[in-house]
C-alpha cells in the first residue's frame, strides 16, 4: 500500500540536492563527458529518490489555492526587518553537510554566481541579482517544508505541462481534475502575459516580492523565473508569454548557467569581497528590507 504524503515531509537531507539534480538534468555543456559521468554516479545514489519523493510532494500540493494561502501569509512582510548581510547570515545557517564533492554553504553560492557574472564585466545590477538571488531561501528557516521553497517553479491555475520535470506526479494535485484549471489556458488568456500568471510559490516569487520596488525590470525577471525551467529551458509555456516577456526572458536564460555552473571547488573570499558587495547593495537596495 501507498504511504499517505504528508506536506509536512522533508525528504531531502539538503535542499541544494534540487539544484544538484537540476545540474544532472541540464549538464554544463563545457564539462567533459567523463566529469558528467563520474557526476551522474554520484546523484544516482539515494539521493535521486529523495528528489523524486520531493517532486511528488512539489507537484501535489502546488494548487492555485494553496499558492493564494501562501501568498496571503507572507506578502505582509510582517516576520523580520533584516539588513541583507543579516539575511545572508541567517541564510548560511542553512548549512549543506552532505555534499562530499565541495563543501558550499548558501553564501558561497551566491558569491560563485555573483563572481562569475562579475567576472565576465557584465553591469553591477546583474552581479548584484547574482549575488541576491537564492535569498528568498530564508523561507525554510520560517519553518516552511522544502517543496513549497525550491523546486522547478510552474503557473498554476492552468493546465501543468507535460515538460515539467517527473509531471507524472501532478495527477495527485487536486487541480488535475478541477475543469476551472484543468485545460491549456484554465483560468487566463493568449499571451495574457506572466504578469498575470500566478506561479506556484517559492524562494522566486517571494524574493521577487521583497525586491520589486528596488531592482531593474531584468534583474526582477531573473529573480522571479530562475527556476521556471519548462519555460526558460522548454519553452513550454510561451503561450502565456506576451512579446515583453520573451524579450525579458533573454536575461533570464543569461542568468541561469551563472547559476548552475558556477559551484567550483575555490572558495570565494568572502570577507575580502564583502565591501565590494556591501556599496553594491546600498547602492541599490534600502538599509533593511523587510521580510
Ligand atoms: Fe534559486
Ligand atoms: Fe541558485
Amino acid at each position: 500500500m501507498k504511504e499517505p504524503l504528508k506536506p509536512q515531509h522533508t525528504p531531502m537531507n539538503d535542499i541544494d540536492d534540487w539544484e544538484d539534480h537540476l545540474l544532472e538534468r541540464y549538464p554544463d555543456p563545457e564539462v567533459s563527458q567523463k566529469k558528467k559521468e563520474e557526476f551522474r554516479n554520484y546523484v544516482d545514489s539515494d539521493r535521486l529518490d529523495t528528489v523524486k519523493q520531493f517532486y511528488r510532494l512539489n507537484h501535489t500540493f502546488q494548487t492555485y489555492d494553496f499558492v493564494c494561502k501562501k501568498e496571503e501569509e507572507f506578502l505582509k512582510f510582517n516576520r523580520r526587518e533584516m539588513s541583507i548581510w543579516d539575511a545572508v547570515t541567517f541564510l548560511n545557517t542553512l548549512v549543506d553537510d552532505s555534499d562530499p564533492d565541495i563543501d558550499l554553504d548558501q553564501l558561497q553560492h551566491l558569491l560563485q554566481t555573483s563572481e562569475a557574472i562579475r567576472a565576465d564585466g557584465h553591469p553591477d545590477w546583474f552581479v548584484l541579482t547574482g549575488f541576491l538571488h537564492d535569498m528568498g531561501k530564508v523561507l525554510c528557516l520560517f519553518g516552511e517544508p522544502q517543496w513549497a521553497v525550491v523546486g522547478d517553479t510552474f503557473p498554476v491555475g492552468c493546465q501543468f505541462s507535460d515538460q515539467i520535470v517527473y509531471h507524472e506526479f501532478f495527477k495527485e494535485n487536486p487541480d488535475y481534475t478541477n475543469q476551472k484549471y484543468n485545460h491549456k489556458y484554465g483560468i487566463y488568456s493568449k499571451n495574457c502575459g506572466l504578469n498575470n500568471v500566478k506561479m506556484s510559490w517559492g524562494h522566486d516569487e517571494y524574493l521577487y516580492q521583497i525586491t520589486k520596488d528596488f531592482l531593474p525590470e531584468p534583474a526582477l525577471y531573473m529573480i522571479r523565473y530562475h527556476s521556471f525551467y519548462a519555460q526558460h529551458r522548454e519553452g513550454a509555456y510561451s503561450h502565456l508569454m506576451n512579446a515583453h516577456d520573451h524579450e525579458m526572458f533573454e536575461w533570464v536564460k543569461k542568468f541561469n548557467p551563472y547559476d548552475l555552473y558556477s559551484k567550483a571547488p575555490i572558495k570565494p573570499d568572502a570577507k575580502a569581497l564583502r565591501p565590494y558587495y556591501e556599496g553594491l547593495v546600498s547602492k541599490y537596495l534600502p538599509e533593511k528590507l523587510k521580510f
